[in-house]
């Protein structure tokens, strides 16, 4: 069934030999000064995908080995054979292990993609030593194992699929592919609790685990590092499955807001950083009359710190969310799970309670503390170009620290000017966002709630801005 190797494939792109290429088994040597150390010999061979090589910072090195852990339907053997096909346009040779499809169903699979071309092979193999004599026989630059809890050794004695036999598995093609070469690549389930056999248990013995996530009914998938140990951890590659695969996504803000309703209440656009990169994201929210325990519904933010925002929205606010049912998502399957993301949620439930919307072109960034002060969040810089560039006006942001006064509204320059409009409590940013919608007096004393608490803002007469002053949010607003 296998195609003979291309002939001067490998001679171009012949993967480098011997032990001690990558971490781990370095063989005994004399010791040498670390800048006399090799550093030509070890260059990552790029995939040609460039979110993929974004992750790996440059790409796969000869040698090493990479576990990408998600759960089925994921991705993982479209992604893998995506870049073997890639790489083999580059002229690297490309050997897929096929332990859990049959060859002529990644054939078909590869067809789709445009997949099939010369330099990428397949071989049906299960068994550990037939995977071995493959990859001796055929001695590829990259070796993609799909996946290796269907990879067993017989003579190990312990059932195909067990703990046992995927780590002893695992162990051995590393430091076979440590000694032969090529990059080796380990696919690997993962449930939802992340407990199916294997993934976990392989992390110590690999260089890099990539975590490959996404709901599969949603076209969006985030590749993240969890361990690397050639480059950074913490960059994110994102993808859209399509009808051809796997597309790298290269302006995710725009895609993440491109289906967002205009001047609809419950919406709130933030600028979470995803990796290195800010993106900007809408967090919507859906505030509805609860009939016994009010329940929480959470998706692409943390459950814990949406519960904690409505109990401060409620009690330093005076926005009565704490007995009604709540529902909080970002929309199109991304994550804001960074408290920079907290004024935002907070906007949100509060314009779906009040029924007001948001100006569309406004954004916040903030965190909440349970005293209802705003907090400033790091790299605000980048976050605020990235909201210029798609065209925002406004940016609701935390206030200069520890002050009581409102900073004054600062722009960054420029031709479209994006307005910086400081507060430093939740209370003065909503005054902030919904105005005289929500502001039931003005430079009044405390308001007094049916419940006897004090209204939050209460003796912040002084406070100076344009709209905001001594301004209180009454519960009527939001009857
Ligand atoms: P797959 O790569 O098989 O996932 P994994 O190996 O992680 O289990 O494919 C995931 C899903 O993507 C599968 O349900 C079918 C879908 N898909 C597409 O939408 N377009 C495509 O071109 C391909 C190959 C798959
Ligand atoms: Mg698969």
């Amino acid at each position: 069934m296998r195609e003979e190797p291309v002939a001067g494939a490998l001679s171009a792109a012949a993967p480098l030999r011997g032990p001690g290429l990558v971490g781990g088994t370095v063989g005994a040597g004399a010791p040498v000064a670390l800048g006399d150390v090799d550093l030509d010999a070890h260059h990552p061979m790029p995939t040609g995908l460039g979110e993929l090589d974004r992750v790996l910072a440059g790409g796969l090195l000869p040698g090493s080995a990479t576990l990408v852990g998600g759960e089925p339907g994921t991705g993982k053997s479209t992604l893998l054979l995506q870049a073997l096909a890639s790489m083999a346009a580059m002229g690297k040779r490309g050997l897929l292990v096929a332990a859990e499809e049959a060859a002529h169903q990644v054939r078909r699979r590869a067809a789709r993609l445009g997949a099939d071309v010369p330099g990428v092979y397949v071989v049906e193999a299960t068994e550990l030593s037939a995977v071995e004599v493959a990859v001796a026989d055929l001695a590829p630059d990259i070796v993609v194992v799909d996946s290796i809890q269907a990879v067993s050794d017989p003579e190990l004695g312990s059932p195909a699929g067990s703990l046992a036999q995927v780590r002893a598995c695992a162990q051995r093609l590393v430091a076979f592919a440590k000694v032969t070469g090529p990059a080796l690549v380990l696919v690997g389930h993962v449930t939802k609790e992340g407990a199916l056999a294997g993934p976990r248990t392989l992390e110590h013995l690999v260089d890099t685990v990539l975590s490959f996530e996404g709901d599969r009914y949603l076209a969006l998938r985030a590749l993240r590092a969890m361990k690397h140990r050639f480059g950074p951890t913490g960059e994110t590659g994102l993808f859209e499955m399509g009808e051809k695969g796997l597309v790298g996504v290269a302006d995710p803000s725009s895609l993440f807001l491109g289906d967002r309703l205009l001047g609809a209440p419950g919406s709130a656009v933030t600028v979470p950083i995803e990796g290195y990169r800010p993106l900007l994201v809408e967090v919507q929210a859906l505030v509805g009359r609860s009939s016994a325990v009010p329940r929480r519904f959470v998706t692409g933010l943390d459950p814990g710190r949406v519960g904690f925002l409505v109990a401060v929205l409620d009690r330093r606010a005076g926005v009565p969310v704490g007995d009604r049912d709540v529902y909080v998502s970002v929309a199109g399957g991304a994550r804001a799970c960074e408290p920079a993301a907290d004024l935002a949620v907070c906007l949100a439930l509060a314009s779906s309670m009040s029924g007001v919307a948001l100006r569309c072109d406004m954004l916040a960034l903030g965190e909440v503390g349970l005293g209802g002060e705003l907090r400033r969040v790091s790299g605000m810089t980048k976050r605020l170009a990235e909201a210029k560039r798609l065209g925002f006006r406004h940016a609701l942001v935390p206030g200069p620290g520890g002050g009581r006064a409102c900073g004054a509204p600062r722009e960054l320059g420029g031709d479209d000017t994006l307005r910086q409009l400081p507060g430093t409590t939740l209370s003065e940013a909503l005054s902030l966002a919904f105005g005289d919608h929500l502001v039931a007096r003005r430079g009044a004393g405390p308001t007094r709630l049916p419940d006897g608490l004090a209204s939050p803002g209460a003796g912040e007469a002084e406070c100076r801005d344009d709209r905001g002053s001594g301004v209180h949010i009454a519960r009527e607003a939001f009857a």
